[in-house]
């Protein structure tokens, strides 16, 4: 038997509308932190067909028909990238709830790449070529390949390495653990009908240069400042899309209230981040391990934060 895992990411600069829906290449660039507390864990072995079974644990993955097929679609494409003739019967689950923007495509597909490598460990691709065949099965999984603050653009994915954050405390607050409505990969397409899809490429990348900035003069309020604007600038695009689409729940606007009016009582506090799903992403320094305890036991006191 073979077993690999493979962690989330979580995009503060975001991968949002494609230049091309097939090789899924970004409109713009993206940045992102590597987590490896949110992670996919694989268990595949020989079999007579390729299959994908549920692995027992916490959060044990129930896919419906058509994201089995999404899955055994790109399996197939890896096995003929990577030569494998033989067929596997995979079992996967996650340590985290499945489909409700905690980027569970970008920590399954990338595992599915490290599995075929598993299988062909000679099989002599460059990480950028192995970032191009992740992407292809979810453009963010691509990220997933390289640890701690990574970088995706036209010439590939890279770790940002002098980003002088090393160890983020990555907390997310649980609002909704159920599959979301509108998959990211039609938010991809939906989003071209929003007005304000004019000028989204520019403006995340001059984001990316802002906040590379921001955190290399480790001026962390304004990193918080500009992810807040980059995951707003790309919820109203869902907003103003025509039908209008929204990820947000009744419980999503009451935290970001909190974590705001905890802002401005200490000028310090977490960046806040939303993916495609109603749940907020916290990123704490690692010298904010007491004020994410204060925020866990008493701003957000009574709500789900893994
Ligand atoms: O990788 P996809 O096609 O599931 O797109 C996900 C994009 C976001 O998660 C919404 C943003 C990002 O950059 O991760």
């Amino acid at each position: 038997m073979l077993k690999v895992s493979s962690p989330a990411n979580i995009a503060l600069i975001k991968y949002m509308g494609k230049k091309d829906h097939i090789l899924n290449k970004p409109s713009n660039s993206s940045l992102s932190w590597t987590s490896d507390g949110f992670v996919t864990h694989i268990e595949a072995t020989k079999n007579n067909t390729s299959a994908w079974e549920p692995l027992s644990g916490p959060y044990a993955i129930q896919l419906n028909e058509k994201s089995i097929d999404r899955f055994l679609v790109f399996w197939q494409f890896l096995r003929d990238e990577f030569q494998i003739k033989d067929n596997y019967l995979i079992k996967s689950n996650n340590n985290f709830p499945f489909g409700c923007g905690l980027a569970s495509s970008a920590s399954s597909f990338s595992a599915l790449v490290k599995l075929a490598c598993a299988i062909q460990p000679n099989h002599g691709k460059s990480l950028s070529e192995l970032a191009l065949l992740s992407a292809k099965g979810s453009g963010s999984s691509c990220r997933s390949l390289i640890d701690g603050w990574v970088q995706w653009d036209d010439s590939g994915v890279s770790n940002v390495s002098d980003i002088p954050y090393k160890n983020i405390i990555h907390k997310v607050v649980i609002l909704e653990d159920s599959e979301k409505k509108v998959s990211s990969s039609q938010a991809h397409k939906n989003i071209q009908t929003s007005l304000l899809n004019t000028g989204r490429a520019e403006r995340a990348e001059k984001r990316l240069i802002d906040l590379k900035s921001a955190f290399l003069s480790k001026d962390w309020q304004q990193a918080y400042q500009i992810c807040w604007a980059e995951f707003k600038d790309m919820h109203a695009l869902f907003e103003t899309a025509m039908p209008a689409f929204s990820y947000y729940n009744d419980q999503t606007q009451l935290v970001l209230d909190k974590l705001q009016v905890y802002w401005d009582s200490h000028v310090d506090g977490p960046l806040v981040t939303m993916d495609a799903g109603p749940n907020v992403h916290m990123l704490f320094r690692e010298d904010q391990a007491s004020a994410c305890d204060n925020i866990l036991n008493n701003t957000l006191n009574g709500f789900k934060v893994l």
